[in-house]
């Protein structure tokens, strides 16, 4: 039995934001923002929610399945920015898609997020409870970014993007062959972003909110050591060399993070498909929405053999290896 990606889907923000643009208002330039990280434009919800652009790219990779929403079984919404703390967004999705027999929670392990919900609904199919499952990868990070600090707010953008898996007990060669996980707490604040401070009537002090803080280059240090470390071990669980990977789908933070990974795994830039330029860091979304991205553009068919990697806050990171 294999579990399969059998439907992918995506969206993003109508309002599309060039470097040029925030250069009009913000102590930066086109020049800086592209040739420190790749990142051209992104995507900003303004009347969006997390909820609606999650709900409407589960349609999109509900449609490319050809599955009604009742048929789901489980669904999993990875995400670090839902519109409330109560209810989760998955069952926000679930209420929205009328998913009515799908248990539906959410994972919070932000640019891994959608690795770790994929792995987790990988394991659920393949220990035979259920059939169908939705992963969705949804963020609007533009209400988590302190749009006075010029280091950060640049680099991220809203979206999200879905897929839809399925088990299938004849099958032998296609699906999820590997996924491979990994967390090391202890480095976690590097890439920090506090919830509200408690208020209740005995707590004195500060209840300013909190915004994404960072130090950039641990972070690239972080990403470009692990990440050629875990696709390797994924590959290699999956029984396959390097060299027979037709595409590398890595979270998109940055262009130079991905040219260094590619660089250490021997692979050529070819490989290794990006669409940062357009959306910028969408964090648990940016996989899922690259993923869907190279679905449409033909990119990918029978055989293909992809591994879609993440990283990032936790610090977290993860792998899978795809047979399409
Ligand atoms: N526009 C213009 N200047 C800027 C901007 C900006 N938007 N942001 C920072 N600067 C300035 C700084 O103030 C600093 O100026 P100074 O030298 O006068 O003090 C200068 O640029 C250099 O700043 P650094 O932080 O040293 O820039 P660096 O070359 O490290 O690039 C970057 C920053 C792009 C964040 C880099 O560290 C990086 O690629 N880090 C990887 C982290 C990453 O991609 N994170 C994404 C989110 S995490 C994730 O998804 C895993």
């Amino acid at each position: 039995m294999k579990v399969k990606i059998v439907g992918t889907g995506s969206a993003v923000p109508e309002k599309c934001v060039t470097n040029d643009d925030l250069s009009q208002w913000m102590d930066t330039s086109d020049e800086w923002i592209r040739s420190r990280t790749g990142i051209e434009t992104r995507h900003l919800a303004v009347r969006e929610t997390t909820t609606e652009m999650a709900v409407e790219a589960a349609k999109r990779a509900l449609a490319s399945a050809h599955m009604d929403a009742e048929e789901l079984e489980l669904i999993i919404a990875a995400t670090i920015t839902p519109d409330r703390l109560l209810p989760n967004l998955a069952c926000e999705v679930q209420s929205a898609l009328g998913a009515c027999r799908a248990v539906a929670f959410d994972v919070s392990a932000a640019c891994s997020g959608f690795l770790y919900a994929m792995d987790i609904a990988r394991h659920y199919l393949e220990a035979g409870g259920s059939r169908r499952a939705l992963v969705i990868g949804a963020e609007t990070l533009s209400r988590i970014m302190d749009w006075s600090d010029r280091s950060t707010c640049v680099l991220f953008g809203d979206g999200a993007g879905a897929a839809v898996l399925e088990a299938d007990e004849a099958e032998e060669h296609a699906g999820i062959l590997s996924t491979v996980l990994g967390t090391d707490g202890a480095g976690g604040m590097v890439l920090r972003c506090d919830n509200r401070r408690n208020h209740n009537p005995y707590v004195k002090g500060d209840t300013a909110l909190s915004y994404v803080s960072m130090n950039g280059q641990e972070v690239y240090k972080f990403a470009v050591r692990t990440v050629p470390k875990v696709i390797a071990g994924a590959v290699e669980e999956a029984g396959l060399s390097m060299d027979e990977i037709d595409f590398f789908l890595l979270h998109q933070a940055n262009l130079r993070i991905i040219e260094a990974v590619a660089k250490r795994l021997h692979q050529p830039m070819e490989k290794f498909p990006t669409n940062l330029q357009k959306y910028g860091n969408i964090s648990s979304a940016s996989v899922p929405i690259l993923l869907d991205n190279v679905n449409n553009h033909g990119m990918i068919g029978e055989g293909s053999k992809i591994v879609l990697a993440g990283f990032g806050a936790g610090l977290t990171w993860g792998a899978a290896v795809l047979r399409w």
